[in-house]
């Protein structure tokens, strides 16, 4: 019998181009049922990131990017398409219902964009080449993604000290990108090196990606975690056992301001009576320059049903009480003690800091 594979071992995402499908770990399942789903049609794919099954900014950009290189494979096939402009006109329309699953993490439509670009940049090549280039920039994202988490472990591990403790809100590891996490790589760094970190892991209220996904795949991994419910924060930073926090991020606008998991501007806020730095572990791809605050950003409220039943053996809440599920906060920039991203770590002002590392960016590609 096939040995059952660590987790760590296996893609968050992955394309199966043979059957023209997208392969996800249905995350919605973990950490006791590990099934793997193919998507085919676009409202799989559109259903598995609305639902979470596949979650996580960077992991969403990746799906996006799959997704929208099958659908432009199908509409060369539709022999009813003969020209640039009708491939074009079916190729955005699938766009924007890819764009339309989630609205806060921008990676969504940072990938779909970047598939367009490659598009209109081949204009003139013929309907099969433009498939082709955009299975290639596909798979670029998901390489790129790789790398970028990386290279945000390493500047992420230059903050630490071995021995440090360290707390993490929702799950910003390898679960939500395709290698390394952003917010967990410098703990896998750190774990190779011999640091041996304390790690608390927030459950993460109310879909619990915290406790299921961050603890599984730390623990999986041989980290020290512990666990704590959200309302732990404060105690385990007053024990002084936490010395830095790492979180990852769905959106950073101009200024700073940082979208994230619900829940991650209330860490933010008592690290700082602490004294404890908070990192924002963010790759350039989460970064929207044209969005100027926090104020702009886009939050997506979930169904109620997520916080009264959910997880709950039966319905913990009275029926028809009202329920607010916003899925991420903005914390305020000014709690943030630095943006590390792949170019390096952004530090305030960060309306200039991130100028900088956007510019780093630019000349480089
Ligand atoms: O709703 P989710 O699970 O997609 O939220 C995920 C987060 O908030 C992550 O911290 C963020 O996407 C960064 S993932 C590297």
């Amino acid at each position: 019998m096939e040995k059952q594979k660590n987790i760590m071992e296996m893609d968050t995402v992955a394309l199966d181009d043979a059957n023209n499908a997208i392969v996800i770990i249905d995350q919605t399942k973990l950490p006791y049922e590990t099934t793997l789903i193919s998507l085919m049609t676009q409202e799989e794919i559109w259903n598995a990131i609305y639902l979470l099954q596949v979650r996580g900014a960077p992991a969403i950009g990746v799906t996006a990017a799959f997704g929208i290189y099958l659908a432009a494979k199908q509409i060369e096939k539709d022999e009813s398409v003969h020209t640039y402009i009708e491939f074009m006109e079916q190729l955005i329309k699938a766009k924007d219902y890819l764009n339309s699953s989630r609205p806060t993490a921008v990676n969504l439509s940072w990938a779909l964009d970047r598939m367009q670009g490659i598009c209109e940049q081949n204009a003139e090549k013929p309907l099969n080449q433009i498939v082709t280039l955009l299975h290639d920039e596909a798979v670029e994202i998901q390489e790129e993604d790789i790398r970028v988490c990386k290279a945000i472990g390493e500047y992420g591990l230059s903050l630490v000290k071995p021995g440090d403790g360290l707390l993490t809100h929702c799950n910003a590891g390898q679960l939500a990108t395709s290698k390394y996490g952003t917010a967990t790589a410098p703990m896998y760094l750190g774990h190779e090196r011999g640091y041996h970190f304390r790690i608390f892991s927030d459950e993460t209220r109310p879909l619990l990606q915290g406790a299921r996904l961050t603890a599984y795949e730390l623990q999986s991994s041989g980290l020290d975690v512990t666990l704590i419910c959200d309302n732990m924060s404060a105690t385990v930073m007053r024990n002084g056992w936490v010395n830095a926090v790492f979180v990852g991020c769905d959106r950073v606008a101009a200024n700073g301001d940082t979208a994230n998991k619900i829940g991650t501007s209330v860490v933010a806020m008592v690290a700082k009576r602490y004294n404890i730095p908070v990192y924002i572990c963010a790759p350039t791809s989460t970064i929207d320059m044209n969005t100027a605050t926090g104020d702009q950003i886009h939050i997506e409220e979930r169904p109620a049903h997520e916080i009264t039943e959910m997880w709950y053996k039966e319905r913990m809440a009275p029926e028809g009480v009202k329920v607010f599920n916003p899925a991420f906060d903005v914390t305020d920039h000014d709690l943030i003690a630095g943006i590390i991203t792949e170019y390096g770590i952004a530090r305030a002002p960060y309306i200039e800091s991130l100028k900088e590392i956007w510019n780093k960016k630019t000349q480089e590609n």
